[in-house]
């Protein structure tokens, strides 16, 4: 199954310009999302204020290459590792998660685009499909099932389901339900193979036609507001923020205490 393109199977019952006109429509749908996200929340409007106003406090000018040096710093650490999420398990099943979903997107796009009308893919795209996405269920539901801050800290328990957790939830929904019919169709179980195809048409469009709703465009604020921080803290104007307190970092036991856990 790992190294059947799913897509290839799919084209030959539904024209393969169908199934890319599907993907368009989705880029599509977190464009409009998004945008109107921000024209809603004004986020981008503030941040680029922000950015102006610190500009104003800098210490020092950056030049090209120094903010080169930060951006590049920032890409390498704060995005591709998330490192905003500390060491530990939060950051684990992120970075599970992110990476899986960047691999099961950017071999859909392939396999559709590149390898559904008679051209068999090389095995290892479709494995990488497969991967991802399961890669993307095993960080995804790590976080659902035991990570969420409401769960894990509030004591809520976890079939509890508010607006906040679509996107996550499409986001599993995408990956399961896609593995699901891949096998399915593999397995030539042809009813079960049809309702997990809906299923995961389904999804797709809750994923990406909710992204006004959900937590989808965190990912495109979050490396934006990343890089902006550190050019702040490297020009010396911390985004407006008091200097560090020139004392040692006590923080009393507190600190140590035990995570709120006794529910
Ligand atoms: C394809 C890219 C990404 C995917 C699929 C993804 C996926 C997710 C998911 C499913 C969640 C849980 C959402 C929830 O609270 O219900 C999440 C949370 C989060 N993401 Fe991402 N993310 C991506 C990119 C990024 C990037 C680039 C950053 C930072 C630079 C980032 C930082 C965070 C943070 C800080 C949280 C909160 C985590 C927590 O509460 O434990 N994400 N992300």
């Amino acid at each position: 199954m790992l190294s059947i393109n799913p897509f290839s199977q799919l084209a030959a019952s539904i024209p393969v310009s169908f199934l890319q006109f599907f993907v368009i429509l989705m880029v599509l749908l977190i464009i409009i999302g998004t945008g109107l996200d921000m024209l809603h929340k004004k986020n981008v409007v503030y941040f680029f204020r922000n950015a102006q106003k610190a500009k104003k406090s800098a210490k020092t000018e950056l030049s090209a290459g120094k903010k080169t040096a930060v951006i590049l710093k920032t890409v390498a650490s704060d995005i591709a590792t998330t490192s905003e999420l500390g060491f530990g398990k939060r950051r684990l099943a992120h970075v599970l998660g992110m990476y899986g979903t960047i691999l099961f997107w950017i071999t859909s796009v392939i396999l559709i685009f590149k390898y559904s009308d008679g051209v068999v893919a090389p095995s290892y795209i479709p494995i990488i499909w497969h991967v991802g996405a399961i890669m993307t269920c095993l960080g995804g539901y790590w976080f659902w099932f035991f990570l969420r801050v409401d769960v894990s800290a509030e004591a809520h328990p976890w079939y509890r389901i508010i607006t906040a957790d679509l996107f996550v939830l499409a986001l599993l929904a995408c990956a399961t339900f896609g593995l699901a019919w891949s096998f399915t169709q593999t397995a030539e179980m042809s009813v079960l193979s049809y309702l997990f195809l809906i299923l995961f048409i389904i999804s797709n469009l809750v994923l990406f036609g909710g992204v006004y709703w959900s937590k989808f465009a965190h990912m495109f604020y979050k490396p934006g507001a990343a890089i902006q921080k550190n050019l702040a803290e490297a020009d010396g104007s911390r985004d407006n923020l008091p200097p560090p307190a020139d004392a040692p970092e006590q923080f009393g036991l507190g600190i140590k205490r035990e995570q709120p856990k006794h529910y």
